[in-house]
């Protein structure tokens, strides 16, 4: 019989069914998406970005509406309003955050000691063994192939290194979009998956219709990298405005010209215009193939991870 993820260690730790993140996505990751993930048994986390702290209580707060399961803030650590926003986040009892872009000392300062399970998503072993050191509950691989922000490591690569490296739990994200890259994770000794391109497509996602499909449309070689040797290295689609702006860096061209190009970019996507929007998305996307509602897509992934699982000796032979 095909077992569950009933005894899972994250799963037991967040009271959560399946040991499924929805990673963060800015401005995308609003209430509406996390509560249907959490409403179907993983986690979903809010985006808080650039963010002032009476908007991430008001997303909060909407989301408790949405749901009685947990679910989590994603912090951006250069969020200029980071202070208030991690009080905030202390209030409203919120019990995971996820952190990015920066050290999350702060964070953990203010939030472990209340309990709240403080994940930084990490590209590398320094930042994993760092996080480690100040107290993190788990960490998030993230590997290159993934939509958004990236670093340089696949998540291959990097799930292992980490594993050796640090003795909390770890997330592998990066490339996740079904139940075989699932099952190989925690068969490599993941706890959970991490996952954002592959909820790009759900039902409750609010982006355009032309974005997702654009998405279902992508083959695997569809994306690429802008912004190398920046701090904004991001992963999109390709269309006119990345191609543009990958053509533009290789001219050497300044900053101000790259940023007037991409500004607003992400919000473009969303509102539908694909070709000057900036389309997040991963390297996974060229699987991809419809939409769904979040509980389908968890219920397929999770269900086809823990068959596989189940059935793994039968890999050896008899
Ligand atoms: C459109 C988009 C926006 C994202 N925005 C954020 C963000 O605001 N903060 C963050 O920590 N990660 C962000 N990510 C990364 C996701 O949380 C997640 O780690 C990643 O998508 C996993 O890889 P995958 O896309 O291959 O599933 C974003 C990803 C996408 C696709």
């Amino acid at each position: 019989m095909t077992k569950t993820f009933a005894n899972n260690q994250l799963c037991r730790d967040l009271g959560i069914q399946y040991p499924v993140f929805q990673g963060a996505m800015a401005y995308i990751s609003t209430a509406d998406l996390a509560a249907a993930v959490s409403n179907a048994g993983g986690i979903g986390i809010l985006y808080s970005g650039q963010s002032p702290a009476d908007e991430v209580r008001a997303e909060i707060r909407r989301c408790r509406q949405l749901t009685d399961k947990p679910f989590g803030v994603n912090l951006m650590l250069q969020n200029p309003h980071i202070n208030d926003v991690l009080d905030v986040v202390a209030e409203e009892g919120v019990p995971v955050v996820t952190t990015g872009a920066g050290s999350p000392a702060a964070a953990l300062e203010r939030l472990a000691p209340l309990g709240v399970k403080v994940i930084p998503v990490i590209p590398n072993v320094r930042a994993a063994k760092k996080a480690a050191s100040l107290g993190a509950y788990a960490v998030v691989v993230e590997g290159t192939e993934s939509g958004g922000h990236v670093g340089e490591m696949t998540t291959l690569a990097l799930l292992p290194q980490v594993l050796d490296a640090v003795d909390i739990p770890v997330l592998a994200a990066g490339g996740i979009a079904d139940g075989r890259a699932m099952a190989a994770m925690m068969l490599m000794g993941a706890v959970g998956v991490q996952m954002g391109t592959v909820f790009l497509l759900a039902d409750e996602c609010p982006i355009s219709d032309a974005y997702k499909q654009k998405i279902i449309e992508a083959a695997d070689t569809d994306t690429i990298v802008t912004g190398r040797g920046t701090s904004h290295v991001v992963r999109s689609l390709k269309n006119q405005m990345s191609l543009r702006y990958s053509e533009l860096e290789q001219q050497g061209a300044d900053h101000t010209e790259l940023d007037a190009l991409a500004a607003n970019g992400l919000k473009k996507a969303m509102n539908g215009d694909v070709e000057w929007g900036c389309m997040m998305a991963g390297q996974i996307s060229g699987m991809l193939t419809h939409t769904d509602t979040c509980a389908n897509i968890i219920r397929t992934i999770c269900d086809d991870a823990a068959n596989r699982l189940t059935t793994a000796p039968a890999i050896l032979g008899k």
